[in-house]
């Protein structure tokens, strides 16, 4: 049966802590998109299609056009930042696009301002900015950021919003008491607790008012009991954590398909270079080691060790990423990857990735925003695990492991888009096909 889906009338606001690289090249990438001068590449929400019925009935709509999406000529960007510059003076600075297209959409960009943040540099001791809320209590900073909120859909006449944290990496730290309830969670908002970061403010905040909420780093933020409670109160859906790009996005890629035809692995060693931002901030130990527990999840899941030792048992696993700035945004990885066959025989793969950190975590921000509106207006509520396909970590209900394969997650993905509007799921069992030619001969 199809779900009662509200139309995407109206425009939709995307809210974003942390105008950096990826959020300014994603809102010039949706400009320049908007203006015919660029295509969303990488985007399965634009560029996507899915199969509808059987495969003989050959139906491969667009998503865009199966299920009921926000446009993108109905979004309207805004967002916070420790740093004052305008988004356009932000995409320079970042250094990811090239100035004549950022030039060609100048206008556009200017005027997104970013609003004050809620900013605490003992979670991010490598950045330090001066455009950032003063208040007596971090529940006070939540209120004075449920009332931005308030205010740009007003100033922008927008009827729905949804928020993006692409803000730095925060500091590792993880659950305590406090973050058990809705009541230990608010009751330590108004203590200052510093066991609260700075991300799970925004999220509170989003939350409480209804605003579906996607976390783009690895911090802990909405993966917490208090604020899944919130979601579920709130009705609100939430994703995370931490965009899946560059060598994340490989290793889910290549490490199902090792692990499809029984080839054993028995390390896998990841090491990346890159200079933007984001690479300062991980060059803390406190920052990395938030990435790190993030990335390093993937394969257990993928391989899962206790049900064939002998293939993963001894797999050993390490990442490392290293700031070094004349890579700018412009990542390099490397990974090898020591196999064994048939008899235990060794081989290697040697991966090298010349990536683009921020024009691979574009698409997903927007594919995020689009998704997370049409659950909002599905009525679907808390953790969206179909939405897994993008997230390195995915969140998932306590207890239950996340999905990590990509193939796994893009059936779940659409097979979630097909209930959605009430098509049948798609087994790839395609038995029938054959029990219906044996029967017609
Ligand atoms: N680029 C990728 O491929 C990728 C992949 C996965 C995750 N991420 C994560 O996405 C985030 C953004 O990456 P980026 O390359 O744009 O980094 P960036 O450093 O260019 O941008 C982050 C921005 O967030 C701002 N910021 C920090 N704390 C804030 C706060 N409390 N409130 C508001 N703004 C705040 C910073 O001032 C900065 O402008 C990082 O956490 C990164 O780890 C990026």
């Amino acid at each position: 049966m199809k779900q009662t889906i509200v139309p995407a009338n109206g425009k939709l606001g995307i809210l974003i802590p942390g105008l950096g690289a990826v959020a300014t090249t994603f809102i010039a990438g949706v400009e320049a998109v908007k203006k015919g001068i660029a295509h969303p590449i990488g985007s399965l929400t634009q560029m996507g299609n899915i199969r509808v019925g059987k495969r003989t009935e050959n139906n491969n709509p667009a998503i865009n056009d199966f299920v009921p999406l926000a446009q993108l000529n109905d979004i309207v960007f805004g967002g916070w930042d420790i740093y004052e510059d305008n988004v356009y003076e932000a995409a320079l600075n970042a250094k990811v696009l090239e100035l004549p297209l950022l030039q060609s959409i100048k206008t556009e960009l200017e005027v997104i301002k970013p609003m004050k943040a809620v900013f605490d540099r003992s979670y991010v001791a490598n950045l330090d900015g001066v455009h950032v809320k003063k208040a007596a209590t971090k529940y006070d900073l939540a209120l004075e950021l449920i009332e931005d909120i308030e205010n740009f859909k007003i100033l922008n006449n927008v009827n729905r919003v949804v928020l993006v944290w692409c803000g730095s990496t925060e500091k590792y730290i993880e659950q305590s008491e406090i973050h058990a309830t809705i009541e230990s969670f608010e009751a330590a908002l108004k203590d200052n607790d510093d066991r609260i970061a700075p991300s799970m403010i925004y999220a509170y905040a989003a939350l409480k008012i209804g605003v579906p909420f996607a976390n783009g780093a690895p911090n802990l933020t909405c993966d917490i009991p208090a604020l899944i409670q919130l979601a579920k109160e709130t009705q609100t859906p939430i994703g995370g954590k931490d965009f899946k790009t560059g060598q994340t996005l490989m290793k889910t890629i290549l490490a199902p398909g090792l692990h499809a035809r029984s080839l054993g692995v028995r390390g896998w060693f990841s090491t990346n270079i890159l200079g933007n931002r984001d690479g300062y901030v991980l060059d803390n130990p406190e920052n990395f080691k938030t990435k790190e527990v993030s990335k390093l999840s993937v394969l257990d899941e993928i391989f899962k060790p206790e049900l064939n030792p002998e293939l993963y048992g001894e797999l050993y696993h390490k990442v490392r990423i290293n700031y070094y700035p004349p890579h700018g945004d412009n990542k390099e990885s490397w990974d090898n990857i020591d196999i064994f066959g048939w008899l235990g025989y060794p081989m290697q793969i040697k991966i090298n990735f010349l990536c683009r950190d921020s024009i691979l975590a574009a698409p997903i921000v927007l594919d995020l925003a689009l998704f997370l509106d049409l659950a909002k207006r599905a009525e679907m509520s808390g953790i969206q695990e179909w939405l897994s396909f993008y997230f390195k970590s995915p969140q998932t209900m306590e207890g239950l492991p996340p999905e990590h394969d990509i193939f796994k997650q893009l059936i779940k993905l659409q097979n979630t888009l097909r209930h959605m509007m009430g098509e049948d799921l798609i087994t790839h069992l395609g038995l029938d096909y054959y029990q219906e030619l044996v029967e017609s001969m």
